[in-house]
């Protein structure tokens, strides 16, 4: 029956994680995937998910289906979370808001939504763009392409190729864009770029799809939310999918929600609808757990606050170390520039190493990167930034 079928070569990124977990040498770092640990190379439990997890168990146990778009109180704080709570957006109802399996569920239910409703569109990612998304969108049958983002020669952006080649799409094609801190660059537009971006999308007629996964990790929880504010604010029709995965510490919880930001009500509520049966026809309805904690910890004062101050705990310790690897890098090899370490933003940083260097990282001295030469600069601490920096400055 299936002797056929072609073999999966595994995940880039998920593998690297399996050979992680089997390696037995001590001393081993992972900067591979993108999960933030903390000093200890532990992965956090957030207080503030914690107590939500508290409170949750104190209501009683009950565990209903959700709807299909997911709790009301989740889908709500989400809207508020993404937008600012008094964005005339909200109170015209032009969200439309779903819980779903974490962003890639979002990003998923987005993309199938998108192909049945604009199936003449194509897919245009940035060139590099996190590995699965061009999986996910030409899984849902679409044709996928690439628009100039990251420049190799300065470690920053190629921001007028980007803008030459989007004004030369064809009208209705989807631009997947990274809101912040990009992956796998860590290279962003600045708001200035955004405000500039913008007239181009809406004068093309694209329609803008964000990818908000690392909200908080880049400058702020409103700063990191731009380009999704001024392009609300644009009046220009566009998707985000969002993640608590990273922002709350949550990975398996799968925490994520998709929004519809739309021209008016009557369009948001059509796309509604239409979300709901596509969520519906794939996993029929999101996790009840995941609802609970967002919830919680967005719409409790107290529990926002903490969570607050602990995604700041995360954000100046992941700003930390990329100081001290630049500092240490630079010591150990002058003769390269390694700015990008400071310049590109958020978990991730990259490194212009070859998949052979990686190769060498991982093999001679148990430092793991992605092969695309991408370092998760969350996996450092200030215990083995030397070792890792040392493996560096050996490789390049
Ligand atoms: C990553 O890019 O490493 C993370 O977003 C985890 C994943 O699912 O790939």
């Amino acid at each position: 029956m299936f002797e056929h079928i072609t073999p999966y070569a595994g995940d880039p990124i998920f593998a690297l994680v399996d050979a992680f977990n089997r390696d037995t040498r001590p001393n081993k770092v992972n900067l591979s995937i993108g999960i933030y640990f903390d000093e200890q190379e532990r992965l956090p439990v957030l207080q503030c998910v914690q107590e939500a997890e508290k409170r949750i168990l104190a209501e009683g146990g009950a565990k209903p289906y959700l709807p299909m778009e997911g709790e009301a109180a989740c889908r709500t704080q989400v809207a508020q979370l993404l937008l600012g709570a008094q964005h005339p957006a909200l109170a015209e109802g032009r969200v439309a808001t779903i819980q779903t399996v974490g962003s890639s569920g979002g990003l998923k239910v987005g993309a199938d939504f998108l192909r049945t409703w604009l199936p003449e569109s194509a897919v245009w990612v940035s060139d590099p763009t996190w590995d699965n998304h061009r999986s996910m969108f030409e899984g849902s049958g679409f044709t996928v392409n690439a628009y100039p983002y990251y420049d190799a020669a300065t470690g920053g952006l190629r921001f007028e190729d980007m803008l030459a080649c989007l004004k030369g799409l064809p009208a209705r094609s989807i631009v997947l864009l990274h809101a912040c801190c990009h992956n796998p660059t860590g290279v962003d537009l600045t708001p200035a770029q955004w405000d500039a971006l913008i007239p181009v999308l809406r004068e093309r007629e694209l329609l803008p799809y964000l990818d908000l996964a690392y909200q908080g990790f880049g400058d702020g929880i409103a700063e990191d939310a731009h380009s999704v504010r001024a392009l609300a604010a644009s009046g220009l029709t566009f998707f985000v999918a969002n993640s608590f995965s990273k922002s709350m510490s949550v990975y398996g919880e799968r925490c994520g929600a998709l929004s519809a930001v739309c021209a008016s009500k009557a369009e948001a509520d059509l796309v509604m609808g239409q979300l709901r049966y596509t969520v519906r026809r794939i996993y029929s309805s999101p996790a009840i757990h995941a609802a609970r904690i967002v919830a919680h910890v967005l719409g409790d004062t107290d529990l926002r606050a903490l969570w607050e101050g602990e995604l700041a705990q995360m954000r100046v310790r992941m700003v930390q170390v990329r100081q001290a690897l630049h500092a240490q890098v630079c010591a150990l090899r002058p003769d390269r520039d390694w700015g990008f370490l400071l310049s590109q933003r958020g978990m991730f940083s990259y490194t212009g190493l070859s998949a052979a260097q990686v190769d060498i990282l991982r093999e001679q001295h148990a430092v793991y990167l992605i092969r695309s030469g991408r370092l998760c600069v969350a996996g450092l601490t200030q215990a083995n930034v030397g070792r890792v920096a040392q493996a560096l400055a050996t490789v390049a």
